[in-house]
């Protein structure tokens, strides 16, 4: 199989199949691809809530546009921007850095000044788009790493975060929810995984120079 193949083989799943789970080793490599995903800096500025309990999924569903993935997939995933972003996390990375690579916090200190110059020129609402954006690159690497393992996603906008927040307690944690995706096994009866995948030709996309 190839990564192309995958790709195809993957679509946003409407109808999940509420009888299957995604064994534990799966949800670890998903969680894995999260955790594993490329940002800006490497800052990270993310936090993923994982729910399985059936009961919070139920509270999600007309906060969902009464989407049904929400509460027949295997797991929600939520995936959530730090209401807070600033100097804490900064420090927290370099240390994180600095412990891995076994390098002084000194000689990682003109990264620190580029990076809080970086972010020192963003006022709230463009801080709050840098950090949806990395969000979104881990969400992509989530939705290729699940195809390659054949397990099913279904990125959702279609939300209301606010209420998310409220439900999941989000805001005492300092964080608010950016994008979601349940993660499963595509129902028999989902009448999307057979629709042909619509997509724009190559010709009408790339720009080649
Ligand atoms: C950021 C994002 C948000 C989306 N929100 C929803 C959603 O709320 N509900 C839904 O059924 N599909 C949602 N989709 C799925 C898209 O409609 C779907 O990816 C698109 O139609 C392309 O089809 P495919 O992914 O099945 O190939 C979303 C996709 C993305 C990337």
């Amino acid at each position: 199989m190839s990564i192309i193949d995958d790709m195809n083989w993957r679509y946003a799943v409407k109808e999940f199949d509420n009888t299957k789970k995604l064994s534990s080793e799966q949800l670890d490599n998903v969680l894995e691809s999260l955790r594993l995903s490329s940002s800006s800096f490497g800052l990270q500025p993310w936090k993923f809530v994982v729910i399985e309990t059936q009961s919070i999924k139920e509270k999600l569903l007309e906060h969902s546009w009464n989407q049904r993935q929400v509460v027949d997939a295997s797991q929600v995933i939520v995936l959530c921007a730090p209401t807070n972003f600033g100097d804490t996390h900064i420090n927290a990375f370099l240390e994180s850095t600095a412990k891995t690579r076994n390098q002084s916090m000194e000689s990682l200190d003109g990264y620190k000044k580029m990076m809080e110059g970086f972010l020192s020129r963003k006022d709230e609402a463009g801080l709050k788009v840098w950090m949806n954006k990395q969000i979104y690159i881990a969400l992509g690497h989530m939705l290729t790493a699940c195809a390659a393992m054949r397990i099913d996603t279904c990125p959702m906008e279609g939300f209301i975060a606010s209420k998310y927040d409220e439900i999941l307690n989000l805001k005492d944690k300092n964080l608010t929810s950016v994008v979601v995706c349940p993660v499963g096994f595509r129902s028999e009866n989902d009448k999307y995984a057979h629709a042909g995948k619509v997509r724009y030709s190559k010709e009408e996309i790339f720009i080649h120079m």
